[in-house]
């Protein structure tokens, strides 16, 4: 939520923190914006796109080997050209960008007002920047030990790079609950939100840890407490490659992480499942093993669509491994004052590793002494180095802000878990281990071949109800959450109304809505529930809803009754989420293209959502 790039070195500054700003699109586009330091500060900014920016910025003055840019994701303030970041203190000195919210903004506000400083934006971001630079003025300090003073008053969530026009080859940064990378390169220095505009230019990085301040100069990278004591930095080496964070030749990032699933899922098995030798290897487990298998209970905490993995889940590890699960929104677990007793075990799912809510949330499970397991893609993010233990998913970044190969990342990591902990603990015997192994071994080309063989299908029927209102979304059992997954996808990317419910529950209400307009989606794969959902296509079908039926090769029953079936691989039940999700996923992609949408950055959302 937000993205935001620094830049010092010998390069010009311009062009490397602009495109950085396009890596980092994703992470919010209201507006965005760059100031530039050289012999004095310049700063552009404009609403809108980070493309609307370059073009604003054409035959301007964009020399500098110094800058800091920013792309936003709107809290405080409407989405417009003064809101944008960087903004200039009142002085014209100092320029700063943030990522987060500065909760008691309103209250320094009225000291600043007191002292006759005028505001030119919404933000809480130019209060704090001319907090700062009051206290400057007026303790006669340099600008480091300023913004180190304002940060001990400051409560709320902060990732900041501040520049000084008297200082032009420094960027200061801070952090506190919003993610900071710095990429060190010879004689030069990158800082962003993530890695991926910094991939480009080096690979060895340091992540800044939270109450910590970076003293970033082309040369120098200098580590400082809030106490002002200074700290060793961890290089740590970047497994990521460039390839992985570009389009490669599909339109749009949303379709190129679809279409990465089989190769993402076998990276997340790859070295872990060994379906012949009916092992599981995932030292996270290993490691902590008997604190799994005699947990007392196991809570998912978790929001968006890495809550509805962790639904799954519940009915993984209940089904596999005799475990009550709670399954939470982040943000009602965290200000709940939730029971956690000893023999608890949180697993916290995130995509980002820095969701703002679960992040919190695990803070305060982990203050009441919960044993905490992560499951995350983002490695080295907060939620990992948080965890006490964890596994990651090997996804690969996620550029498309609707999570689609994540998600599936995040439901092979659930399963390998809850396989190996209910093998080790008895809930299952030998045969459905060894079952399930094989079965988990092939998906990777199940969902190669439904990506080969269904897209047209989903395309043309995409095109279809691409104009309808509203659309119902059922499933029963493992595939109630897929259901739920298929509307939260409809809503981000085409701005359908859509509701996802467990296909018996229907009759208790949403039936209502039934008439000859409504498309209703049914994943329906053969299953134990495969009788009963039937009778509810009938109930549909009763009242002239349009049937949509996700099922499995072969099925004769569902297409017959349908108006539209996409068809699916076989597969245990407890797997089958793994593939009725696909359809789902290319659903809302090929809707929101008929609507010609921005479907890697729908409207009014950002991933990462780092702000409560
Ligand atoms: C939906 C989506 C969001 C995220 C949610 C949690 O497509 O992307 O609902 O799933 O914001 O994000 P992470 O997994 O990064 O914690």
């Amino acid at each position: 939520m937000c993205g935001i790039v620094g830049y010092t070195g010998k390069r010009e500054a311009y062009p490397v923190v602009l495109k950085g700003l396009k890596r980092l699109e994703y992470r919010g586009y209201d507006s965005s914006g760059i100031a530039l330091v050289n012999a004095s500060l310049k700063v552009y900014k404009k609403k809108g796109k980070v493309s609307e920016l370059e073009e604003s910025v054409i035959g301007k003055d964009t020399h500098a080997h110094t800058a800091i840019g920013h792309t936003r994701w709107a809290t405080h303030g409407e989405p417009s050209d003064r809101n944008a970041h960087p903004h200039r203190s009142s002085g014209g000195k100092l320029a700063m960008i943030h990522n987060g919210i500065i909760e008691n903004y309103a209250s320094i506000k009225q000291e600043l007002l007191k002292k006759d400083y005028e505001f030119k934006s919404d933000t809480d971001t130019e209060v704090l920047l001319n907090f700062i630079e009051d206290i400057k003025l007026h303790d006669h300090c340099s600008t480091e030990q300023a913004l180190r003073i304002a940060l001990k008053r400051v409560v709320g969530a902060y990732c900041i790079l501040l520049v000084d026009e008297d200082d032009p080859e420094t960027i200061i940064a801070a952090r506190k609950g919003s993610p900071l990378v710095i990429g060190i390169g010879k004689g030069e220095h990158f800082l962003a939100s993530d890695a991926s505009p910094i991939i480009e230019y080096t690979k060895e990085v340091v992540y800044v840890n939270d109450y910590e301040i970076a003293i970033v100069k082309p040369d120098e990278l200098v580590l400082k407490n809030l106490g002002n004591e200074k700290q060793t930095p961890f290089i740590q080496k970047l497994d990521m490659e460039l390839a992985a964070i570009e389009k490669g030749g599909y339109e749009h990032f949303m379709l190129k992480e679809i279409y990465d699933q089989p190769d993402s899922i076998f990276d997340c098995l790859r070295g872990r499942l060994h379906a012949n030798a009916g092992t599981i290897t995932m030292s996270g487990v290993e490691n902590h093993l008997p604190a799994l298998i005699n947990a007392h209970r196991m809570v998912m905490v978790a929001c968006g669509t890495s809550w509805h993995a962790g639904l799954i889940a519940e009915y993984l590890f209940e089904d596999l491994c005799r475990i009550p699960v709670e399954v939470e929104y982040a943000s009602e677990f965290r200000y709940r004052n939730p029971v956690i007793n000893k023999g608890d075990v949180i697993i916290a799912i995130s995509q980002s590793g820095e969701t703002a809510d679960t992040l919190v949330a695990l803070e305060n499970a982990k203050e009441k002494g919960a044993f905490i397991f992560g499951v995350v893609n983002a490695v080295g993010s907060s939620i990992a180095r948080l965890s006490d233990a964890g596994a990651y998913t090997h996804s690969g970044p996620e550029i498309g802000v609707a999570s689609t190969k994540a998600f599936t990342g995040q439901l092979v990591v659930l399963a390998m878990m809850a396989f190996k902990i209910g093998y080790a603990k008895g809930s299952i015997d030998n045969k459905r281990y060894m079952h399930l192994l094989t079965e988990l071994n092939s998906i990777p080309d199940k969902v190669a071949q439904i990506l080969k063989e269904s897209a047209a299908a989903v395309q043309s029927v995409a095109n279809k109800y691409k104009d309808a209102r509203d659309f119902l979304y059922l499933g029963r059992g493992y595939n109630f959450p897929v259901a739920l997954e298929g509307a939260l996808k409809l809503k981000e990317i085409s701005y359908i109304h859509a509701e996802g419910y467990p296909a018996a529950e229907m009759k208790h209400g949403p039936i209502a809505l039934v008439d000859e307009n409504l498309p209703v989606v049914f994943v329906a794969t053969k299953d134990k529930y495969y009788e009963k959902i039937v009778s509810n296509i009938q109930e549909i079908k009763a009242r002239k809803g349009k049937v949509i039926a996700v099922v499995t090769e072969g099925d004769t029953i569902i297409s017959e009754m349908a108006d539209d079936v996409i068809y699916v691989p076989d597969a245990d039940e407890a797997l089958a989420p793994l593939l009725s999700v696909i359809p789902l996923q290319l659903l809302s992609y090929y809707i929101g293209i008929a609507k010609d949408l921005d479907v890697d950055k729908p409207r009014n959302l950002a991933k990462s959502v780092t702000v409560e």
